[in-house]
């Protein structure tokens, strides 16, 4: 079986074909960051209209590069929810479509539940497991038990990790989106924790990282750097407090993922491995520490490759494949839910 996946949640417009015998053949994406950068993060209005200016060239790319046409295909999938609702419509009407004039299925996937089984692209994980997702969007915390069956053990309550990078990256100056940015400067001094910030106060399994802003803009301030009634740097901030700002957030955000690992394998000692996927699990540092700590507990642990840890199309291409087996179709009413 073929399947055509089309992803357009947020900010990348992405196609990909995957084959159920010969796993993926293709996984086409265009990156809309550039267009986002001036205004430092995601403009909901600039994305919708890219996606429909890009959407029918990278949906050929996929074909091509996986050599092969619509009438190959068997199942169209398509992001229904969660995302930005304008960016989420001109997927699933563009899919919708071809699926009518085709006369063949569709599947609306949760693009979270991409983000969970991205790893079994590239790896077959043993169920259950842990598995972390932390993007700019959503971060969580799931045990996962099958294909598509799996347990939300906790998410964040407030910001995402990787809105936290964003955000910090931001008040520093850095561009959009921050996280490969916070990562460098980081990495310049040691990944050393400068300055303590607050590792949250959240019990169970559920996450915060408003807070973390919050005290790194406080600080700053004490340091007279920012302004708190104008919200912006009162001073240019030195590249030395820059690189240590960093590196503290780089080492609290992965102290504050491998407490809520420690705390979850306490309470799940049948989890068999541990994942990590999303745009955050693009990070080497956070990817080479829970590595030690899933080794530390007799755990392999398994994170894709950069290309499948951001938005990709792959994944819902993959999610759609076991649906499609278990014959979990949908009709040509799906819409979109933005939650
Ligand atoms: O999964 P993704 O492409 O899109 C969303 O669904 O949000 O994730 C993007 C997020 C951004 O917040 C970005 O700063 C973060 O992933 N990110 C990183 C790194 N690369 C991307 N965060 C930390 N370190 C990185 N190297
Ligand atoms: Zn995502």
């Amino acid at each position: 079986m073929n399947i055509l996946a089309i992803e357009t949640s947020c900010d990348e417009t992405a196609a990909a074909v995957y084959s159920t015998i010969k796993g993926i053949q293709s996984n086409s994406i265009f990156s809309q960051i550039d267009l986002h950068k001036e205004f430092g993060g995601v403009v909901p209005e600039i994305a919708s209209r890219s996606h429909i200016e890009k959407i029918t060239s990278i949906t050929a790319n996929a074909l091509k590069e996986a050599v092969c046409t619509l009438h190959n295909i068997d199942v169209l999938a398509v992001t229904n929810r969660p995302g930005l609702p304008g960016s989420l419509l001109i997927g699933v009407c563009f899919t919708k479509a071809m699926a009518w004039a085709l006369q063949k299925p569709i599947i609306g996937i949760n693009h979270l539940e991409g983000h969970i089984f991205s790893p079994f692209l590239e790896y077959s994980v043993p169920f259950p497991h842990l598995a972390l997702t932390a993007s700019g969007g959503h971060t969580a915390l799931y045990l996962v038990h099958d294909f598509g069956a799996y347990d939300l053990l906790g998410h964040t309550l407030d910001d995402a990790a990787g809105e936290a990078f964003d955000k910090i990256a931001k008040v520093l100056g850095l561009p959009y989106p921050g996280g490969p940015f916070i990562e460098k400067l980081a990495q310049k001094v040691d990944f050393i924790d400068f300055f303590f910030y607050p590792r949250g106060t959240v019990s169970g399994l559920n996450f915060s990282f408003s807070g973390l802003k919050t005290a790194i803009l406080y600080d700053l301030a004490d340091k007279n750097f920012f302004d708190l009634q104008t919200k912006q740097p009162s001073t240019q901030i030195p590249e030395h407090i820059k690189n240590e700002i960093a590196s503290s957030l780089l080492v609290c955000i992965k102290d504050i993922f491998i407490t809520k690992l420690s705390q979850a394998l306490a309470l799940y000692p049948q989890a068999q491995a541990i994942t990590f996927a999303g745009g955050v699990a693009c990070n080497t540092y956070i990817r080479n520490q829970i590595q030690e700590f899933a080794a530390k507990n007799n755990l392999p642990f398994f994170v894709p490759s950069k290309q499948y840890c951001t938005d990709n199309a792959a994944m819902i291409a993959f999610v759609a494949a076991y649906k499609a087996e278990k014959n979990q179709f949908d009709n040509y009413l799906l819409d979109i839910n933005p939650r």
